[in-house]
């Protein structure tokens, strides 16, 4: 097939595009390089084989003409700093939402049979229900991200029945791994190299969260994509994450632990009610992913073995 990976650069595209590529795709990479990293992708683009990289900004419309003939999009393009979106709603407005409106005109226009799209946990908000199942209501983010993730997946929903291109749209959990250049792993060895003796951790260290390997959550995705291919996937919602969840001071002792850093002493910065890390942090996630299993994949990693295999990759690349 011919595919278009948006921010096919960044952590989880990259990945995304070496699998792609190992299934002896034709692949075409968009991505401004806001916070991606030619690097990522260093070893297409030197081969040139069935491999092109457009560098062009989803925000603008040059690079629409890449989009002919295409069979396929995976739109994983975006701003993912979830804390900063609160304090710059318009920026991630642009970003997040103006993005995927520009692309989805791009499928339509081409008429490309399918779109993948990398939402997030963060569309349920503070959900009641744990873990929380897609059919979950009502869906109530609170970070700006959350509500521009929600938006373009009402957006691609809408497209898909107007328009026929078949969408799915995958609400992932954390995802952790090598080439991953924020969240909470990133940032703990950040600031211990900085600082080996101290660890300032956001919020009262209770939140807990589920975290899902990049390898897992690479094929979770390209299993989901087969099926809606074989044509059992029309436009469907699928959650994309683990069984368990882990806490943050769990974290941040596995972190500590694999930097083999002995005493590290906890502060916990509360600036936010609730011990909350920051505003739009939603405090507990584990999403259901019963709907997932049941098309027979499971992960490989629960959260806790997914956080200490993604802290190993990242301590080893960090510079
Ligand atoms: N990593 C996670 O835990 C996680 C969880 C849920 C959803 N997601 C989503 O998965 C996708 C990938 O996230 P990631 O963690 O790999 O982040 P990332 O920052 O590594 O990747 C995003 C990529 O998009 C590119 N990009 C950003 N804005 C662009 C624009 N306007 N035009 C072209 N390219 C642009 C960046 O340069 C980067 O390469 C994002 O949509 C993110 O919201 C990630």
């Amino acid at each position: 097939m011919r595919i278009v990976v948006t921010g096919g650069a960044g952590f989880l595209g990259s990945h995304l595009v070496d699998a792609l590529m190992d299934d002896g795709n034709e692949l075409i990479v968009i991505d401004n390089l806001s916070t991606g990293n030619i690097a990522n992708i260093k070893r297409h683009v030197s081969s040139q084989e069935r491999f092109s990289f457009i560098e062009a900004d989803l925000k603008d419309s040059h690079w629409t003409s890449h989009m002919k003939g295409v069979d396929a999009v995976f739109h994983y393009a975006a701003n993912p700093d979830v804390r900063s979106s609160s304090v710059d709603p318009r920026k991630h407005f642009e970003e997040n939402l103006v993005s995927t409106f520009n692309l989805l005109e791009a499928v339509r226009r081409y008429d490309i049979d399918y779109i993948v799209f990398a939402s997030s946990s963060t569309v349920y908000g503070e959900a009641r229900e744990i873990p929380t199942p897609e059919s979950y209501h009502p869906l109530e983010p609170i970070s700006i991200y959350g509500a521009c993730k929600l938006s373009s997946e009402n957006l691609i929903s809408t497209y898909s029945r107007l328009y026929g291109v078949r969408s799915l749209i995958l609400r992932y959990a954390n995802v952790v791994g090598r080439r991953s250049t924020h969240g909470i792993i990133f940032d703990f060895i950040r600031k211990l190299k900085l600082n080996p003796r101290e660890l300032e951790i956001l919020g009262d260290g209770k939140q807990k969260k589920s975290y899902l390997h990049v390898d897992d959550a690479v094929s979770a995705t390209l299993h989901l994509f087969r099926i809606m291919r074989d044509g059992y996937i029309r436009n469907d919602v699928y959650n994309v994450g683990n069984d368990d969840w882990i806490s943050v001071r769990e974290i941040a002792r596995i972190v500590t632990e694999e930097m083999d850093l002995g005493d590290v002493k906890f502060v916990f910065r509360e600036r936010e009610p609730e011990g909350r890390g920051w505003p739009g942090d939603v405090k507990y996630m584990l999403l259901s992913i019963t709907k997932l299993k049941g098309t027979g994949w499971s992960p490989e990693l629960s959260s806790a073995e997914a956080v200490r295999r993604a802290s190993k990759e990242l301590i080893q690349g960090f510079r």
